[in-house]
């Protein structure tokens, strides 16, 4: 084993707040390990929307209370493994976890939530790809089983997680309809496979629902794909059609508020709230959606396009472009 330094850098949340409060530290202790956990040196971090609430206080701190390091993915080799390891990991070998303390030169990670890279997967694709791509499959093949022949509503078209649902649905003999905030961003999420594109945020012309409305003959889509959250998921509820599904699965405009179920009743919708954790809870679970999304990147059949890579130290400046909007695909840190 190589000998391992004491302390590594690292981005803390210490208190809630906006992106000024990550903080910069070199003088972190490496985290010590448990038994059935590997310690992976990170190469490189994905950055989620999900940082942000962690970060902003939306959600309750990984692990349970702050200070934390976030970051729920990383690529990188084994440095360490401790006690028994059944899954037969070696020191060295190069690997993709899920997990949380990414923003960090070293994250202790149960050894069951690590899966190895193959060969002809870089580590940026591998992490670029993981979290979001897993997410992406889980809602196409279990929060709604897409079919053939549907219309889809995905809303964020050219973000981390839209882009990747345009990709999986052109494969899939969909109909895709996309809403992104801009000209640019709309061009991106055609090219990446939605049929119509919508610009919700243009300041005239009819709303995206009356779009969405005409596109489908005033019928509805049979699912909405809703990440956006407090500003769409009213109008994801109207371009639904009857007995069709609403998915929300995230809060980038902020968190759907409470409303009265009775909402559901005038066309017998369906919603659902999902979390790709409670998909992949299983070890067999996790090989499954991690080596489909592996497999896909390797055979070239899905394409992670990194928006941008940063140095660890500019994590607050990687956060505020996400959260105001100014990305499009995947955000990494180079650590
Ligand atoms: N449930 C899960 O397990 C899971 C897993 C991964 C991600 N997610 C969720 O998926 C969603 C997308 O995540 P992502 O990391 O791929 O982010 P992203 O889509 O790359 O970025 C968020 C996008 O949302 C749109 N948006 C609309 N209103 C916004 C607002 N008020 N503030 C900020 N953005 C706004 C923006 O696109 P436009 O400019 O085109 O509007 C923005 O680029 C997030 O809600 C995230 O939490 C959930």
């Amino acid at each position: 084993m190589s000998s391992l330094p004491s302390t590594m850098k690292a981005i803390l949340v210490p208190q809630n707040g906006g992106a000024e409060v990550l903080q910069y530290t070199e003088s972190q202790p490496i985290p010590p390990l448990s038994d059935g956990q590997v310690l992976v040196k990170n190469n490189f971090s994905g950055i989620n929307f999900i940082d942000t609430y962690f970060r902003s206080g939306l959600y309750p701190p990984p692990g349970g209370k702050l200070p934390a390091i976030i970051g729920q993915e990383g690529a990188g080799t084994i440095a360490k493994i401790a006690g028994s390891n059944p899954l037969g990991f070696k020191e060295g070998d190069r690997v993709v976890w899920i997990f949380r303390g990414g923003y960090a030169e070293y994250t202790a990670v149960p050894a069951d939530r690590v899966i190895k890279i193959p060969a002809g997967v870089s580590d940026e694709h591998a992490v670029g790809g993981f979290l979001m791509g897993m997410t992406a499959l889980s809602l196409v093949k279990e929060a709604y089983p897409v079919q053939k022949g549907d219309t889809v509503l995905v809303h964020a078209a050219a973000g981390g997680m839209g882009l990747l649902l345009c990709q999986l649905l052109r494969g899939m003999d969909v109909t895709v309809i996309g809403t992104a905030g801009g000209p640019e961003k709309c061009a991106l999420a055609k090219e990446n496979g939605a049929t119509h594109i919508i610009d919700y945020k243009a300041s005239s012309g009819p709303s995206w629902v009356e779009q969405v409305l005409k596109l489908t003959g005033g019928k509805g889509v049979d699912c909405v794909f809703d990440g956006v959250g407090k500003d769409t998921w009213e109008g994801s509820l109207e371009v639904a059609k009857r007995k069709g599904k609403v998915v929300y699965f995230g809060n980038a405009s902020g968190a759907v508020p409470p409303f009265n179920i009775q909402k559901l009743a005038s066309k017998n919708l369906s919603i659902m709230r999902t979390t790709l954790n409670n998909y992949i809870v299983t070890r067999e679970e996790l090989e499954f959606y991690a080596n489909g999304v592996l497999d896909l990147i390797k055979a070239g059949k899905l394409n992670i396009r990194i928006h941008k890579i940063y140095p660890l130290k500019d994590a607050a400046e990687a956060q505020r472009d996400l959260e105001g909007r100014r990305t499009t695909g995947k955000l990494l840190l180079k650590i």
